[in-house]
């Protein structure tokens, strides 16, 4: 039976890190759906619609990968998928008691559904979307950390 999993998050913007643990992701499931996430109330620097295209064109030659949006529950996004897990990234020690809350609340919520950490590569254990926006709202170079689709999202072109 194919295996598949869910990677959630808000991807404002998706960072190489992201793309990481994707690729890691795959090894271990037959196919992730990347769910991205409205979350209006992290009010996010680009809107869903610029968000899913940057991650869609990301993954546009990857027939494992599938991008959707979501504004519910994480679980549910998980049950309508038919997944058997959710897939998430630690890249310090700080991730995880947020990740822990996250993943154990999850269960109480469907027990049914595991959640699946990986580790992000050692060279993309300090990258976030947070230091992305700032660093390149400061006119700082990011091109070498996040995916090429996001340079033209970056620089205001689109
Ligand atoms: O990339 P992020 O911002 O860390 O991702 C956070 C995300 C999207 C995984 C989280 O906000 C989420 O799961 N939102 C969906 C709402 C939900 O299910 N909340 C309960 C989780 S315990």
């Amino acid at each position: 039976m194919k295996q598949s999993a869910v990677y959630p998050g808000t991807f404002d913007p998706i960072t190489l890190g992201h793309v990481d643990v994707v690729n890691r992701g795959l090894k271990l499931f037959d196919h992730v759906v990347i769910g991205v996430a409205e979350n209006p109330n992290k009010e996010p620097m680009f809107d869903l619609e610029a968000r899913l295209r940057m991650v869609s064109q990301t993954f546009q030659d990857e027939s494992r990968v599938e991008v959707v949006a979501f504004s519910g529950l994480l679980v549910e996004l998980a049950q309508t998928q038919k997944a058997e897990a959710i897939l998430r990234g630690l890249r310090a020690a700080s991730d995880f008691e947020y990740e822990f809350q996250m993943a154990t609340m999850n269960r109480r919520l469907d027990e049914k559904i595991e959640t699946a950490f990986v580790m992000a590569r050692e060279d993309y254990t300090f990258v976030s979307s947070r230091f992305i926006r700032e660093i390149s709202s400061m006119g700082g170079d990011v091109s070498a950390l996040v995916p090429e689709s996001v340079i033209p999202y970056l620089e205001g072109s689109k």
